[in-house]
This record gives C-alpha cells, structure tokens and sequence, in this order.
C-alpha cells in the first residue's frame, strides 16, 4: 500500500511539474521578449522577474530552481531589452542564477553545470553610511560566446566576456575575459590551455596558482 501510495505520489507530482513547465506557449512563456519554439524552463524556477526583458531561443532548456531576473525586483522597468538573452540549443543547469540588470547575452549552444551564477552587476561597499545592501556598483555587460560551457558552480562576474568554445572548469570564478578557444580554471579563472595555429596548447600557470 505504502509502495502504491508513493508511486502515486511521485507519478503525479512528475505529472503536474510536467504541465507546471514554462513554455513558448504557455502564460507565463507568453509574456517573455521571446520564447522559441520548443524550449522549456523547468517547475518550479526559483524566481523568475520581469520576464518581458527576458529572451530565450528555440531548443533551449532551463532546469529546476533556477533564477532568472531581469533587474533586482517584480515591476522594475530596464533600460534596455532584453536584459538577458540566452541563445539556441541552450542548457542551464538545476539552481543556476541569471540575474542581469543591463545586459547578459548568452550565445547558441552554451551549456551549464548546476549552480552556475552569472550576474553584471555588483553590491557597492564604498559609502561606509549606507549598508551595502542598499548601494550598487554601475553595471557592466557579460558576454558568453557560441558553444561554451561552464562546470558546476561556477561564477561568471560583471564585465566579462567569454569567448566561443571556451570551457570553464567546475567551481571557477571567472573575473576577466577568457579567449576564444580556451580552457580556465581556478578562482580566479585563468587559461590553462589554448587552440593556436591548429592545435591545443598548454599555457603555463602564473606562480601564484
Ligand atoms: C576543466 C576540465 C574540463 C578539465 O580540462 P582539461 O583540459 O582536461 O584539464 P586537466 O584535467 O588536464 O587539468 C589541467 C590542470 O588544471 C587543473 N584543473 C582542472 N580542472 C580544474 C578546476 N575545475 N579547478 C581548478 N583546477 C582545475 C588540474 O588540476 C591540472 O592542474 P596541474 O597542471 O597543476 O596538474 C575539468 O577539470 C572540469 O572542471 N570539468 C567540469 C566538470 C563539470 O562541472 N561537470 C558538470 C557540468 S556538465
């Protein structure tokens, strides 16, 4: 009875996060800058704000618990749209966070490991009267090129640009641009390897990694 039960309970909770699923035509997906055809966010997202600034391609998944923003809160209007763009044949791991406030584009086919964080923008710290919770630093446009892909847990930082076919390695935190073409690791990121003139080339470590 207990093995029914539960199978009852698993099958329909499978069930109703299957038809919970944000997609291009469903309400939710419906008021998103765009929603291509057959890309799917997952039940249940963490938060999900302003998603008319929000932009999504075709055959891209979101999986569960992430959280994807456009500005820090539910009714903020962007100054420029969309504020995140992810690409094609996009994948974006469980209890990642996407949260732009100017500009984070993601290109085609850029996959993510789970809990990955991109964001554009910092916490101001520099006015010791005001609690840093309440200050912001200006924000500054992420890139991701065509084909990446980010290991579990890492962190994409305001400012930076990642090239096409750039692999980051697990829990790294990326801090300034990474080249086409490249592999870093590390907090912060750096390049350990490289595609030059045709082949891969290890680049050697900075002593203090
Ligand atoms: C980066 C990665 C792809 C390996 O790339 P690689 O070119 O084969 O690199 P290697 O394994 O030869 O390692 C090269 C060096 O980088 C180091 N390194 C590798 N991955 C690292 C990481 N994530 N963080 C810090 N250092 C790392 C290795 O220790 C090695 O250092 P050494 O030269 O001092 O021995 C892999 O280590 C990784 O992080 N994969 C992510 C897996 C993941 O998150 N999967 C889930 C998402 S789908």
């Amino acid at each position: 009875m207990k093995a029914f039960l539960g199978a009852v309970y698993a099958n329909s909770q499978e069930t109703l996060a299957r038809w919970a699923a944000i997609g291009p035509s469903s309400k939710r997906g419906r008021k998103f800058a765009s929603f291509g055809d057959r890309s799917i966010i997952m039940w249940p997202p963490t938060t999900i704000f302003n998603e008319e600034f929000i932009s999504i391609g075709s055959h891209t998944m979101i999986g569960q618990h992430v959280a994807l923003s456009a500005g820090m809160m539910p009714g903020q209007l962007c100054v420029t749209s969309p504020v995140v763009r992810i690409g094609d044949r996009c994948l974006i791991g469980r209890g990642s966070g996407i949260v732009g406030h100017f500009s984070i584009d993601i290109g085609n086919d850029v996959w993510t490991g789970h809990h990955v964080y991109i964001t554009d923008q910092n916490h101001g710290y520099e006015d010791i009267s005001r609690v840093i919770s309440q200050q912001t630093q200006p924000e500054r446009a992420v890139r991701i090129g065509d084909g990446s892909w980010l290991g579990h847990g890492s962190i994409v930082l305001p400012g930076v640009t990642i090239g096409r076919h750039v692999v980051v390695g697990a829990n790294s935190v990326v801090t300034c641009d990474l080249p086409d073409y490249s592999v870093a690791v590390g907090a912060p990121a750096r390049v350990i390897r490289q595609f030059i003139d045709g082949t891969w080339l290890s680049i050697q470590k900075p002593p203090s990694q």
